[in-house]
């Protein structure tokens, strides 16, 4: 099937592949939301809340770029790495096909 592959890294180093179909405009969010991953997302997807941080581990450049918005929620939390990102802020595109992710939380 030709959907749009996104690989979650575990704590324990396993790996899940979840697949998401191209045409329902879903952030990465919603689609870690609606597989049970333990995300708040209190915001509701506004890049308010950081619940939804995650690290790109692989695929970074395959990413819109990072608005302002993003990027000072991203600053003000402790456990920003250098492949952070908000997973609400990230539309899911054939062109993010195949990145591997970790979650991480607002850290606190
Ligand atoms: S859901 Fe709140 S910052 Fe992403």
């Amino acid at each position: 099937m030709n959907g749009i592959h996104t690989n979650i890294l575990k704590p324990d180093n396993s790996l899940i592949r979840l697949e998401a179909p191209t045409d329902m405009g879903l952030s990465l969010m919603e689609l870690l939301k609606a597989n049970d991953f333990d995300i708040l997302a209190t915001c509701g997807g506004m890049a308010l809340c950081a619940t939804c941080h995650i690290e790109v581990v692989s695929g970074f450049e395959k990413l819109p770029a990072i608005s302002d918005a993003e990027y000072a929620m991203l600053d003000t939390l402790p456990n920003i790495k250098d492949g952070s990102r908000l997973a609400c802020q990230l539309r899911l595109s054939d062109a993010m096909d195949n990145i591997t992710i970790k979650i991480l939380g607002d850290g606190n």
